[in-house]
């Protein structure tokens, strides 16, 4: 049957195959091929789909002829000639498109021509026995049999498939890490402390609710990452999170910012613009840094949250609203309120649902958890095979007091994991403000060098006296000096050699 095909057909395969084996990127590639197929073949328009298993799917990935759009195309499993082409593994050809109604022509690309000239064939692209994609032409109808035209285009969607395959794989890949990205590996709020237990039950209680939360808690002890798990355990996850961060923008933009504006609202205000709660639909509005946000605009936040409607800047009509409001703070609000700087009235309204989050230094072994879990991440993150933290390091990491919280632990955590050598945290790779314990008043700098090299030697030493099980003339030999120095060096850091006799060295 190919036979009957012109002798350009052969020139195509023979160049696609060529191309295929250039190396060049896949859309490029593709791409290539569409141009070459409408060239030899006659072809007017191309269109190569995948088939993404994880959304139940098919995206049209490249297209040629087609003017390019906005929005993606997209069929679902069974939609239309590519979408029934997907599910039954099997092509379809269409001798004119003005016959056949199942045709939907999402493209549009078809809307301006006259159909009864058009011919159309669609044949999937299988890899080890999978549909994984769809190679679509259309061409100028002739009235005549579109067999050999199939078995042509199922040469070239054989052609095709590894790659079209590899490409499924990659894109389904990407949407992973963008999950992964947003939840944390496992959705993760890594805690044991009694009072993480009672911040993980009430997340429970109000996230499938539309109350208002109000997150409170110092700088950097999870509050961001609460109001996200909130949004993500809600029956609206699938709508849009939007943040505002109260404190940084300019007390005269964030009624703008938070309910929109109508054009010539303000100096400035050029275009008509929407708001926040206008972005969340049905979503979550996070509002970030509440106790920031200035009295005048306290009144109309109020007012949202009481009537669930408001206006944008300069008028116009009622807008109602029907996003959940989560509000995050590190200052007392309380306070606030008794100095005049917060409404007692919002607060109130605000405060339906509280969670408060406990700073770090009262978490007790929790910081280990963390530390351990972080090191894991930063680990994966760097490449580097990261073991351990050493009992210097791990000494330090309690008894500091952490005035960052989980953020100053993460980034201390991440630094020594940029410095390590030997996938081993060790103490001495810690920033200086924790070597000052207890985290005084920051020493000076000859000071804390000194603390340093000590924090290092008195490291070197246990290492070596876990290797050798305690035995110091051993260890003064691993460390190439001697025993002398050892022992005093040993009773001055106030090391117990005898713990290690017993320590075996994996
Ligand atoms: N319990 C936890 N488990 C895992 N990661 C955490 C935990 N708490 C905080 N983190 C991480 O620590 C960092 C700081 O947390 P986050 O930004 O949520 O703090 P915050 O309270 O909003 O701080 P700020 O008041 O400065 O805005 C983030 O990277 C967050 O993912
Ligand atoms: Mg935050």
């Amino acid at each position: 049957m190919l036979t009957e095909l012109p002798q350009t057909y052969f020139r195509a395969i023979e160049k696609i195959s060529r191309l295929l084996t250039e190396g060049e990127e896949f859309k490029t590639t593709m791409y290539s091929i569409l141009v070459r197929l409408a060239r030899q073949t006659g072809m007017k328009r191309g269109m190569i789909s995948l088939y993404r298993r994880d959304l139940e799917e098919i995206h049209v990935d490249i297209t040629y002829g087609i003017p390019k759009r906005e929005s993606p195309i997209y069929y679902r499993l069974g939609e239309g000639i590519t979408g029934q082409v997907v599910v039954s593994g099997r092509p379809v050809a269409i001798p004119r498109l003005d016959k056949e109604p199942l045709f939907l022509d999402r493209s549009g690309a078809r809307r301006e021509i006259d159909r009864s000239t058009l011919a159309f064939i669609c044949v999937p692209i299988k890899y080890a026995g999978e549909t994984v994609g769809a190679l679509s032409v259309d061409r100028a109808a002739k009235g005549e049999n579109l067999k050999s035209e199939v078995s042509f285009l199922e040469i070239i969607a054989n052609m095709l498939a590894p790659r079209v395959h590899a490409r499924r794989i990659q894109e389904e890949n990407v949407k992973l890490r963008e999950a992964i990205d947003r939840h944390g590996p496992l959705g993760t709020i890594v805690g044991n402390a009694k009072s993480m237990r009672l911040v993980a039950e009430q997340i429970n209680q109000v996230a499938d609710s539309q109350s208002t939360v109000l997150i409170t808690g110092e700088t950097g002890t999870g509050k961001g990452l609460i109001a996200e798990e909130i949004h993500y355990r809600s029956r609206h996850r699938d709508e849009p999170l939007v943040r505002l961060n109260c404190g940084a923008i300019p007390e005269n933009l964030v009624e703008s910012e938070l309910f929109g504006h109508q054009k010539g609202a303000f100096t400035g205000a050029v275009e008509q613009r929407i708001g926040k709660f206008e972005m969340a639909g049905k979503g979550t509005i996070f509002l970030d840094e509440i106790g920031e946000l200035p009295l005048a605009s306290q009144v109309k936040l109020l007012r949202v949250l009481e009537d669930r409607e408001f206006e944008r800047i300069g008028g116009g009509k009622t807008i109602r609203t029907e996003a959940r409001v989560i509000a995050a703070t590190n200052r007392e609000l309380e306070k606030e309120v008794a100095d005049g700087r917060f409404r007692s009235d919002l607060y109130y309204r605000l405060s339906v649902f509280p969670i408060h989050l406990p700073p770090l230094r009262e978490r007790g072994a929790d910081i280990i958890l963390l530390a351990d879990y972080f090191v894991q991440r930063l680990g994966e993150k760097l490449g580097k095979k990261i073991t351990r933290i050493d009992s210097s390091a791990l000494d330090l990491l309690i008894s500091y007091h952490w005035p960052g919280n989980v953020r100053e632990l993460q980034n201390c955590l991440e630094r020594a994991a940029l410095l390590t050598t030997d996938g081993i945290i060790h103490g001495y790779l810690l920033p200086p403000s924790l070597q000052a314990g207890g985290g005084e008043s920051p020493a000076d700098s000859a000071d804390s060098f000194q603390r340093m090299v000590q924090a290092y030697e008195s490291t070197l030493i246990i290492e070596a006296l876990k290797k050798v099980k305690g035995n110091q003339t051993k260890a003064a030999k691993v460390l190439g000096t001697t025993k002398r120095i050892i022992q005093y060096k040993i009773s001055r850091y106030n090391i117990d050699y005898r713990k290690y006799s017993g320590i075996r060295v994996s």
